[in-house]
């Protein structure tokens, strides 16, 4: 049987990774900058994350998928305790797209109203909400799946007055930080907006922070840099270090129903067991202050570097932006350096997402590796 081939791959096969880093089968090591698309937030093999999920393995003695609530409720606890929403409540799923699906349902339901609003380059995972980023013109459109979504300009505020039928909507879903789209980052002011807006018109305000959450914008999730609160929050990604897990918070107001939502392997036990590691090691390791400051001195330097267009971030999400595309100079940090970095829809954009306990000699690899490549580029 052959694979759907829908995923262009680099020809390396990673066998062993630590930290930032990963090694294919020759031995050669590379820097990972990127992550798997942004799901490694306390490195690669981290030793309490590996700890705690053979230790839940062996204490259960097989895998199966039934769902401790014990579990459940440990890991809403160091939530709430971390992310700043402690009277939000929580519902496990296994991928982002399941989050999204199920926080556009739960608008729905509450709203009466089937309508919504996304924007511009935004990326909400294979849902409704989102507009498929590839090539090929003819799978441009957004794939409905029963929601009727009306795509608005991405921080454009006069545009919100021209939105008929407010009355129809049921959610605004906006990422945190724009990640797929190019490294986006929506204003303060915008948020604000969006904030009243919602309120004005009853209308459930969605952060995504699938790929902007967790720590990775030196907050637990970016929004909070602009001072709102959303009414439901997408998370997955680096929630688990790359375990497969998904979860939506979402506000007292919503009531829970028998029935309402569903899933088979949401939340089951060794998902519980990779979140709560992902969880403890933050907290241990400072890894949201360790963003923040890595972030920003990584910013600092590559805004030092000439030829480059815009550097853009928050934290450890960080978009470089250059005056044409970027795919020869990541293959040349790759080929040459041994450095793995992300592209976005904007071809222009190298993405860099790292694991948030990234080391400041990581960091000067990287720029050291940046500023030569590029220097070869330019001549
Ligand atoms: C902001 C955002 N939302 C949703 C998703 C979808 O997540 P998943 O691939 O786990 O379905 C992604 C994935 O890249 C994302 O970046």
């Amino acid at each position: 049987m052959s694979l759907f081939n829908v995923y262009p791959l680099f020809n390396i096969t990673p066998v062993k990774a630590a930290g930032s880093y990963v090694w294919d089968e020759n031995g050669t090591r590379y820097l990972d900058l990127y992550g798997g698309h942004a799901v490694i937030s306390i490195g690669h093999s981290h030793p309490h994350y590996v700890q705690k999920l053979t230790g839940q393995l062996k204490l259960i003695g097989f895998y199966s998928n039934s769902v401790q609530i014990p579990q459940q409720q440990e890991l809403a606890h160091k939530l709430a305790a971390l992310c700043g929403y402690p009277a939000y409540n929580l519902f496990l799923v296994n991928s982002g797209a399941e989050a999204i699906e199920n926080a556009l349902k739960v608008a729905s339901f509450h709203t009466g109203r089937k309508k919504v609003i996304s924007f511009s380059q935004s990326f909400h995972g294979r849902t409704s909400a989102a507009v498929a980023f590839t090539d090929d013109p003819s799978i441009q459109a957004p794939v409905n799946s029963g929601h009727d979504v009306l795509f608005m300009p991405f921080n454009d505020e006069e545009a919100l007055q021209e939105i008929r039928d407010p009355e129809k909507i049921c959610a605004v879903i906006i990422e945190g930080i724009q990640g797929v789209g190019g490294v986006n980052i929506p204003s303060e002011s915008f948020l604000k907006k969006l904030r009243a807006y919602c309120n004005q018109h009853h209308i459930v305000l969605i952060l995504d922070e699938i790929q902007s959450g967790y720590g990775r914008s030196g907050k637990f999730f970016a929004h909070q840099h602009a001072g709102i609160e959303a009414d439901i929050i997408t998370m997955a990604k680096g929630m688990g270090n790359g375990f497969p897990v998904g979860g939506i918070l979402l506000h007292p107001k919503f009531e829970a129903k028998y029935g309402m939502l569903g899933t088979t392997f949401g939340g089951n036990y060794l998902a519980c067991a990779a979140a709560l590691a992902v969880l403890e090691v933050m907290e241990q390791e400072n890894l949201v202050e360790n963003a923040a400051q890595t972030g920003m001195y990584l910013m600092a330097e590559l805004s030092k570097i000439e030829g480059i267009k815009e550097v853009r971030g928050l934290g450890l999400m960080i978009g470089i932006e250059m005056p044409f595309p970027v795919a020869g100079l990541r293959k040349e940090l790759l080929e040459e350096y041994r450095i793995f970095t992300g592209s976005a829809s904007n071809k222009n954009t190298l993405r860099i997402l790292p694991a948030l306990n990234l080391k400041k000699e990581e960091a000067d690899l990287f720029l050291e590796a940046f500023s030569n490549v590029l220097a070869k580029t330019l001549v």
